[in-house]
């Protein structure tokens, strides 16, 4: 073989190509040449959604189960199991590639927040990063101090902090500003940390603004806040792109660990950063450098992939972050531009699983300064839980995985447009009635939808307590080809895609797993300071399900507790909501610190008692119905 040989690869229909060595990876060789490949696994073969179709040239592949022998024939290949053997055309599905897309500017607190942007003007605004107008002394021959000596002095003299910390990016324009304006200055301050953040010569009067950033597994979400009156003045989301290198985190973690993984994970989300903080900045009326402050929250392993730290410890015995709050630092020096002079702050996380999203999640219920006993959960990519109040905190990760957000489901997609979000059953006819969110055909189901299904079809006698179909109820919706099983909720005319929308045995194991996890690490918390759940008084629901879930068919299916339904409530994105908190008032953030240094964090992947109960949640609605008072009494009374 010739050396430096090069194979050309042309996809289709995008009509992109790339040169790549031989025996090249064809999954990668997509993501380079910049297309999308929905990938749950991260590329490791064990989600069968990486298929393309090889129309010409030779690509060598594992043998799979996701593939037919028929399939195989017709060059259908996983892309993350093929090599590059020659000069190739691909077919990549399209249809996929829009599911990475930003959503657009609207804002939708429905979906988002949970909160208007009204509801948050009323928030205490208490400001930390400040803008005072300032007129330095002149120096003369009987006072000649430096420049910095007597801008410092001014400082002290307006705002009582004393000995700020000044940038040398600053003091390299000092001398200019100071005499441009005849020594009239405007300085932008974090009082709490005593450093100047920027100066500009002349007085001021435009207001600043910080922007509250919620960086989660699946969805960004950022509002431009008026840091002077707290009103939010724009708002964008949208995916994620790091989407593509796997859905949960420990596909992130692992192919952080490939070569050149870190800083592709870091690009793609930075970059989709700096596009939405364009949208977001260019659709106000304001200046880009009037944004001064930057607040993030996210789980430990986004934020250990923005800040371009490796996250591999936090998968490794015996499971620990780097760090769980990250410095202080300038956007320049994490990635993200058109915002030259803002400072950039995290919420403080709690440990390897429960980070400074849930530490805002806290921050956002107030559950911290209540009597109460209250249970949190943000019900996202992970499910994570605090119990307890103003006395104790003790909070765990329960593993989930993505089930609730699409994720390992066949036809399991992520709350947007065509996703249907409601599910009943006709009892005779075991029809579906659903709810599709926007105007579209349904696409597929997302995690409220998927949780209705479960839910009714045990309760209508489509499948028995182990998650398997009963076969003999004359169900004229299921297909079932030797043992593979599937129940069409949605026929192939009706659908967006033409193609049926169903859900299979394999679909409700995998939600069966995902909502006994959740379950399960409820009642270990609990059973750590000898609770039960009628101990609980308050349960603040958190997390991308948000308003869409029908809290009575979770309880149904065993993944929320058996009490009084007046004691859920919903909260929505209290990840940016508590960014926002921290932003607005230096009172608020101090009290995040101190939340994530309260809450005690319980290691659930060695927990024998977990395990336990995950084991007895494998059930509908759970092994011992006693747990489950109000389920038991509905189906046998
Ligand atoms: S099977 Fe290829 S990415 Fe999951």
């Amino acid at each position: 073989m010739r050396k430096n040989k090069k194979y050309q690869v042309s996809f289709l229909p995008s009509g992109k190509s790339i040169k790549v060595s031989p025996g090249y990876n064809l999954r990668q060789a997509i993501l380079d040449c910049g297309l999308t490949i929905d990938s749950s696994c991260g590329g490791v073969g064990t989600c069968g959604r990486c298929r393309v179709k090889v129309l010409k040239g030779s690509a060598e592949s594992k043998k799979t189960k996701f593939i037919s022998p028929e399939e195989e024939a017709e060059g259908y290949v996983l892309s993350c199991l093929a090599e590059i053997k020659s000069d190739l055309e691909v077919e990549v599905p399209e249809q996929k590639e829009s599911r990475a897309k930003i959503i657009g500017g609207k804002f939708r607190p429905e979906e988002y927040a949970g909160v208007s942007s009204s509801e948050l003007s009323e928030v205490e605004v208490e400001p930390w990063i400040i803008k005072e107008n300032l007129t330095v002394e002149k120096p003369s021959l009987s006072y000649g101090t430096s420049d910095l000596y007597r801008l410092k002095k001014s400082i002290a003299g307006k705002t009582g902090i004393k000995g700020p910390e000044i940038p040398i990016t600053i003091i390299r324009k000092l001398p200019d500003d100071l005499r441009d304006r005849d020594w009239d200055i405007t300085v932008i301050m974090d009082r709490e940390n005593g450093v100047l953040i920027d100066l500009h010569s002349g007085h001021l009067d435009r207001n600043i603004y910080g922007i509250a950033l919620d960086i989660g597994t699946t969805s960004l979400v950022m509002y431009l806040v008026d840091l002077l009156t707290g009103e939010v003045m724009g708002t964008q989301s949208g995916y994620n792109p790091q989407i593509k290198y796997g859905e949960d985190i420990i596909n992130r973690i692992v192919y952080s660990n490939k070569r050149g993984g870190l800083a592709r994970l870091k690009g793609v989300m930075v970059d989709t950063l700096n596009k939405m903080i364009v949208k977001l900045v260019s659709g106000s009326s304001i200046n880009a450098r009037d944004v001064v402050s930057v607040m993030i929250a996210g789980n430990p392993t986004m934020m250990h992939l923005f800040y371009g730290v490796p996250p591999r410890y936090i998968r490794q015995e015996p499971y620990v972050t780097v760090a769980n709050r990250f410095s202080d630092s300038t956007t320049r020096e994490v990635g993200i531009k058109h915002l030259s002079n803002a400072h950039v702050y995290c919420l403080p996380g709690i440990a390897s699983y429960l980070g400074g999203d849930i530490t805002s999640g806290v921050l956002a219920s107030g559950m911290y300064r209540e009597k109460e006993l209250a249970l949190f959960i943000d019900l996202g990519t992970n499910g994570e839980l605090v119990v307890g109040n103003s006395e104790w905190m003790m909070g765990c990760s329960c593993s989930a995985g993505p089930a609730f957000e699409g994720g390992g489901v066949k036809c399991g997609i992520r709350a947007a447009d065509g996703a249907i979000e409601k599910v009943s059953i006709d009892q005779g006819s075991y029809k579906c009635n659903i709810d599709v969110i926007g105007q579209d055909r349904p696409r597929g189901i997302c995690g409220s939808g998927l949780i209705d299904v479960i839910g009714e079809m045990y309760l209508k006698g489509v499948i028995d307590r182990k998650g398997k179909f009963n076969q003999d109820i004359g169900n004229k919706h299921l297909e079932c080809v030797e043992k593979d099983c599937r129940y069409i909720l949605v026929p192939a005319g009706e659908s967006a895609t033409g193609e049926n929308i169903y859900i299979s045995e394999v679909d409700i194991d995998n939600l069966i797993r995902a909502k006994a996890a959740v379950y399960a690490g409820i009642r270990t918390l609990l059973e750590e300071v000898d609770l039960h759940t009628h101990d609980l008084e308050k349960v603040y629901i958190a997390g991308g399900l948000g308003k869409h879930l029908n809290i009575r068919n979770a309880v149904i299916i065993g993944m929320l507790p058996d009490i009084d339904l007046k004691k859920y409530h919903f909260l929505g994105n209290t990840s940016v909501t508590g960014a926002y908190l921290s932003l607005m008032s230096g009172n608020k953030y101090n009290e995040s610190v101190k939340i994530s240094e309260h809450i005690t964090y319980i290691e659930l992947s060695v927990n024998m008692k977990f395990m336990d109960r995950y084991v007895a949640g494998l059930f509908l609605p759970y092994t011992d119905m006693k747990d489950f008072p109000t389920v038991e009494e509905y189906l046998y009374r």
